[in-house]
């Protein structure tokens, strides 16, 4: 798997998981995300890619990886807000335990992004297919980029890109992980940071995000926290290497763990409604001692 390209699945075809995930249920590794590998509509007069649904993928070993199909569907109903002319972006899948279930919530959002709404769905399996139960603007905000987090105590987050991108929202789901609270904390307001992925070690959570230059990238940072809900600070870019100014030419979307091992996984983005099917992957090793963190470039993904 060589970073920075696109990679193929057990039949050979490109994986279509971007904006994606990594969970990991009963020692099966599911890699969630944007299935952009559809038709190519015109919408207003512009070129819409098609929301078809979200992919999952499975794999023991996360480098030999199985298309289980579209895990979510998009739906024929024009009114409805998986139809083809919606966008769907950056799924996010948390096992419920309370239920022994799946949730999924990702980005909802129509051709000019003003739509802004969270999507929330439900499957008994995490190969789906998850069950549509409805879209929000969480709090009663916009959000675009967004990402879930599960504390250590159980309780799970949903982060988001609010006001215009200028805020993000740490907000708290309740126990079935399918609604807010209503508690919340807005962090590193005005500084515009997206694609948010999230982590805990040692006492000290970890937040990776980028700027919002859309699919052009631009300088990762990360902000740290000894509390969730607390104050974050901004500490530094992680990337060392070759372009670790434009990270790698990735951007942020998801952290995941091999033991004790973090990974972080960037979208290599190819704009344009033909070509974001062809955008590439990376899953770079985080190394972490209290505020420092390191994520260098490397060549391949190598466990
Ligand atoms: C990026 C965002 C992507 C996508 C893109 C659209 O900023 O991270 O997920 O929404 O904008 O331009």
């Amino acid at each position: 798997m060589k970073n920075g390209t696109i990679w193929c699945d057990d039949q050979g075809n490109t994986i279509q998981a971007h904006g994606g995930m990594i969970l990991r249920h009963e020692g099966v590794w599911y890699w969630y995300g944007e299935h952009k590998d559809a038709p190519v509509s015109i919408q207003n007069g512009m070129e819409h890619l098609n929301f078809v649904g979200i992919s999952c993928y499975s794999s023991t070993d996360l480098m030999n990886w199985h298309h289980e199909g579209l895990c979510l569907t998009a739906s024929e109903d024009p009114a409805n807000d998986l139809y083809l002319d919606k966008i769907g972006e950056r799924p996010k899948v948390l096992y419920n335990k309370k239920n022994n279930n799946f949730v999924m919530w990702w980005h909802v959002d129509r051709r000019d992004y003003e739509y802004a709404k969270q999507g929330v769905a439900i499957a008994e399996r995490p190969e789906g297919p998850f069950r549509y139960v409805e879209t929000i603007h969480p709090l009663r905000a916009d959000s675009r980029d967004m990402t879930l987090f599960q504390d250590v105590d159980g309780k799970a987050y949903a982060i988001f890109s609010s006001d215009w991108n200028k805020t993000l929202r740490i907000g708290e789901l309740n126990d079935d992980f399918t609604g807010y609270t209503g508690r919340y904390k807005d962090v590193m307001q005005g500084q515009s940071r997206e694609a948010p992925a999230l982590f805990y070690r040692d006492g000290l959570y970890y937040m990776i995000t980028s700027g919002c230059t859309g699919w052009r990238p631009n300088s990762a940072l990360y902000a740290v926290a000894e509390d969730l809900m607390g104050e974050w600070r901004l500490i530094d870019n992680p990337c060392m290497g070759p372009d670790y100014r434009n990270t790698f030419h990735g951007q942020s979307t998801y952290v995941f763990a091999v033991g004790e091992q973090l990974y972080l996984m960037l979208d290599h983005w190819k704009p344009g409604a033909h070509e974001l099917k062809s955008s590439g992957y990376s899953f770079l090793p985080i190394t972490v001692r209290g505020d420092y963190m390191e994520i260098p470039w490397q060549d391949e993904f190598v466990l």
